[in-house]
């Protein structure tokens, strides 16, 4: 099997492109297909082409991994695309599984597009931070009309085949076997003249208004990235400009969106995504456990959240109060989330039913003995989890796997109190845990790699981004929100007002900064924490700006007021009181308040997160650095098109992020320092290597 096959079914010719698992644009596919329109070309008897993906999909787009060849090196897609368009004899894109990206664009060039029911056609390149670059900018509005071809190249989400249908971009679609429906079409079509050319049809009579509503848009859905304003632009080039300026502009402007950081940082996180699935030392073979059930432990905002993800995807769940008051709350805060989301118009009242009638409270603990996992998603307190594990390993049946939620805790110690260390896991969700998508999945000393593949499995079965990660106190995401915090802190102290931390990282693209996050998780549980360690520290009690705001009652945005003040649109506004209580707070400990400039500012919050993400790094508690860039951006809004803050960091180059750490008198990790020494980077960093 070559990587284009070519088989003449009669007067048709039939191009299979085989190069798995996504038939991506690598190299060898242009030169392939072009073999076999040289071979249609040169051949009277072929009365028009056919080109089909081999295995799973058609073209799911160009090959990402070869953006960075040098020009003469890639693969040229769109010398391909000309051709095709300009072919003289009939050719037909037979599409299922996805056409995305260059692979809808082959399709777009082709004469006619035939299609499975079930498959998916989209111009995802936004999600990459680039725009489609060989003609999908124009020949796209130029089938489904502006706003519509809008709306998927700056959404980036795929349609279905049937709506494609509908829209005039699919000519037909197939019921049977695909190749062989479209090589009857295509002799069917075989000699149609002219032939219909998307490239030559014409845009009209659309309102400037579309194109300005859509500029709207992206300042709000896409802030501060390059690629959507490239797409609206070249979109409206198609109601005013001829094709081939379109598509030399397309050219130009892809180009430059290629080379952008922001586009660097996209594809990192796109690679960074899939290697996080992928654990060193499990094999595709580790055995798995089919989930069909759970027990949660603790009905409140976490262990409702947590109930919720189950339920959405169909797994029957019990839940566990210890009174029926808190019971009767937590089902009822679960049922508004879902009445909620029905009022919305994305849920039918039909399936928030379906999904409460899953769900089994009772104030039993003994109702789990059947559960294929239990989650406990109780009081962040040692002594409380250990008696709820110590019961579990009397309850739960063999077998099953036993979690914790805990944010910050020993898994190893928690999993000590049972008879099955092998079985116990962390399962570390975000707040809201039915919204966010990270799941920290901490691998504890004794976890056995079957519950770590099944619970990596699961993540995915019920929607989330899970990440590995080992024991240490606050894990990945929180060990390093905690250093941040601090700096955070400090800027205060050395004269920054709280705001100016927040707009330095709101210009970033965080939606909150240090403070603005801080004050929705609520401040009295960073406070509480505080007094909690220094006592059993033996410590002094913590007397920071911060505790004193949280000793007047400002506790956040749950109590309308904390760092900052909140109305009825819990917008943050500054507040004088807590700007004075700043005041004199540097006025007692006497510290010097001076102008702090934006940029160091972000300079020393994004560092303190990269540094300590560094020793996390060294000391294994997290696999890659691109794993702790996925965390920070399904776990705490990082813009993906900064890359998360270690790939922001080799963007930035180590070297320059050591100098500045040190410029602000701190010390960089060892690892930080070393990488920086040889001219590496993080996503270069290798442990099985450094380790040699
Ligand atoms: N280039 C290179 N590798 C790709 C790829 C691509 N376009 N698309 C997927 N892959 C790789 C993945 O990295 C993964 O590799 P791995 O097994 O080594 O980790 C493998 O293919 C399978 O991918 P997934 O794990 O994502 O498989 P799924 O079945 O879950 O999803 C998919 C398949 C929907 C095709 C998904 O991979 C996807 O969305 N791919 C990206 C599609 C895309 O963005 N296309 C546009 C590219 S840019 C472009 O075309 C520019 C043009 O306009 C000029």
């Amino acid at each position: 099997m070559s990587i284009v096959d070519q088989t003449r079914e009669g007067d048709i010719l039939v191009l299979t492109i085989n190069n798995p698992p996504v038939n991506a644009f690598s190299p060898g596919v242009p030169e392939g297909l072009h073999a076999g329109l040289d071979a249609a070309e040169g051949d009277e008897g072929i009365r028009a082409v056919v080109i089909i993906g081999g295995g799973r999909t058609f073209v799911a787009g160009a090959d990402i991994k070869t953006f960075d060849l040098p020009r003469e090196q890639a693969p040229d897609l769109r010398g391909f695309i000309s051709r095709l368009d300009a072919f003289p004899k009939p050719t037909v894109a037979a599409i299922h599984g996805t056409a995305l990206g260059g692979g809808l664009e082959i399709a777009l060039a082709c004469h006619y597009r035939v299609a499975t029911k079930d498959a998916k056609m989209g111009l995802p390149e936004v999600k990459l931070g680039v725009l489609p670059g060989a003609g999908g900018t124009q020949r796209l509005p130029r089938v489904v009309g502006v706003q519509k071809a809008l709306e998927m190249m700056l959404s980036g989400n795929p349609i279905k085949a049937t709506e494609a249908k509908e829209l005039g971009l699919v000519d037909q679609l197939v019921e049977g076997d695909l190749r062989e429906e479209a090589v009857a079409f295509a002799r069917e079509h075989a000699n149609t003249r002219p032939l219909p050319r998307i490239s030559e049809r014409t845009v009209e009579g659309v309102s400037p208004q579309v194109f300005a509503a859509a500029r709207e848009g992206i300042g709000k859905t896409h802030r501060g990235q390059l690629s959507p304003g490239f797409i609206i632009d070249l979109a409206e080039m198609t109601t005013t400009q001829p094709f081939a300026v379109g598509w030399e502009e397309e050219a130009r402007l892809f180009m430059a969106a290629k080379d952008s950081p922001q586009s660097r940082g996209l594809r990192h996180i796109f690679f960074a995504e899939r290697e996080a699935g992928k654990i060193p030392g499990l094999t595709r073979d580790t055995p798995t456990t089919d989930i069909r059930s759970a027990g949660i432990i603790g009905a409140g905002t976490m262990g409702g959240g947590i109930a919720m993800n189950f339920l959405n995807a169909g797994i029957p769940v019990t839940i566990v109060e210890t009174g029926q008051e808190a019971l009767d709350r937590g089902l009822a805060v679960i049922r508004r989330n879902y009445e909620n989301t029905a009022k919305k118009g994305r849920l039918t009242m039909e399936d928030v039913e379906k999904r409460m009638s899953l769900l089994t409270p009772t104030l039993n603990m003994e109702d789990l003995a059947d559960a294929d996992i239990i989650i406990e998603a109780v009081f962040e307190d040692m002594g409380v989890k250990k008696d709820i594990f110590t019961k579990l390993d009397a309850i739960a049946k063999p077998g099953a796997i036993l979690a914790t939620n805990t944010s910050t805790l020993d898994v190893n110690e928690i999993a000590s109190v049972t008879g099955r260390p092998e079985q116990v896991i962390g399962l570390h969700f975000f707040s809201p845990a039915n919204v966010m998508r990270l799941l920290e999945i901490v691998r504890a000393d004794r976890t056995s790699d079957s519950v770590l593949a099944t619970s990596m499995a699961l993540a995915r079965r019920i929607g989330k981004v899970g990440v590995v990660v080992g024991v240490c106190d606050g894990f990945v995401g929180n060990r390093m929100i905690h250093r941040y915090g601090d700096e955070a802190r400090k800027l205060v102290e050395e004269g920054a007002n709280p705001q100016d931390a927040d707009a330095a990282m709101n210009a970033l693209g965080l939606p909150m900064g240090p403070f603005q996050m801080s004050d929705m998780a609520g401040l009295d549980v960073g406070y509480l924490i505080r007094q909690h360690q220094a006592k059993v520290r033996g410590l002094p009690k913590p007397d920071g700006w911060l505790d004193r705001i949280v000793e007047r009652g400002r506790k956040g945005q749950k109590t309308g007021a904390g760092i900052y003040d909140y109305g009825e649109d819990r917008k943050p506004r500054p507040n004088a009181e807590v700007a004075q209580l700043i005041e004199d707070y540097r006025a007692e400990k006497g510290l010097e308040s001076r102008e702090l400039s934006q940029e160091e500012i972000t300079e020393r919050l994004v560092y303190s997160l990269v540094n300590e993400g560094a020793q996390i790094l060294d000391e294994g508690i997290a696999q890659r650095a691109g794993d702790i860039d996925v965390i920070y951006i399904y776990g705490y809004g990082f813009p993906a098109h900064r890359g998360g803050p270690m790939g922001y960091a080799d963007e930035v180059g180590l070297k320059n992020v050591v100098a500045a750490l040190e410029k602000y008198g701190q010390t960089p990790a060892p690892l930080l320092r070393r990488l920086a020494e040889e001219g590496g980077s993080f996503a270069g960093w290798d442990r099985a290597k450094s380790q040699a």
